[in-house]
């Protein structure tokens, strides 16, 4: 091999590997423009991604059950007031997961509109929905609430 064809070898092979380190600056450059980087130390970023990863159900103890038995007697009104904290419990936490967000197309908290055209179903036959798990809604929302506590929730809900 010449000497000649040796160093035009070796200007291409350069010019080659120089337009490819030149490439991957341009691609990191806009990888940056189009996605900065997260700021993990901004409790909002922090606070969106623990709600992201946040478990969807909780292991339900003794100690919780007389809490609970003791909403069977409590007033259904309604009013938020009114409505067990076992219930509010369940239904921020467990429910919440679904509803706060609408994930999966779960109906959410507050969003009026798409209650209203649920609501034709009337407490019990949404309560019946939940009871029974529709999509991507497990049985009993995930909970082990019983019928009149589900109902509860539904109302509670609904005041959300
Ligand atoms: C895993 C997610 C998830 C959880 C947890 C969950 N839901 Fe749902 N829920 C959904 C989805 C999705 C729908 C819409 C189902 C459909 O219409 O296909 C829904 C629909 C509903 C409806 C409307 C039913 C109807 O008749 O249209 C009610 C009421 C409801 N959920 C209440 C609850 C309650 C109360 C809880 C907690 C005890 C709960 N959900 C937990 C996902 C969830």
């Amino acid at each position: 091999m010449s000497v000649d064809s040796d160093s035009s070898l070796i200007k291409s092979f350069v010019s080659v590997l120089g337009g490819l380190v030149l490439f991957t600056a341009c691609i990191m450059y806009l990888a940056t423009v189009v996605a900065p980087p997260n700021d993990y130390s901004s409790r909002l970023v922090q606070d969106s991604i623990l709600s992201r990863i946040e478990p969807i159900g909780k292991v339900r103890t003794a100690a919780d059950v007389p809490a609970a038995d003791a909403t069977q007697t409590a007033d259904a009104g309604g009013e938020e007031g009114g409505v067990p904290a076992a219930i509010r419990t369940a239904v921020d936490s467990v429910c919440g997961a679904c509803h706060a967000s609408g994930v999966a197309g779960a109906p959410k908290f507050g969003d009026k509109a798409t209650w209203d055209a649920r609501a034709e179903a009337g407490l019990d036959g949404m309560t019946a929905t939940v009871i029974s798990g529709k999509g991507a809604m497990p049985p009993r929302g995930g909970t082990q609430l019983s019928d009149a506590e589900l109902l509860q929730a539904v109302e509670y809900m609904l005041t959300k």
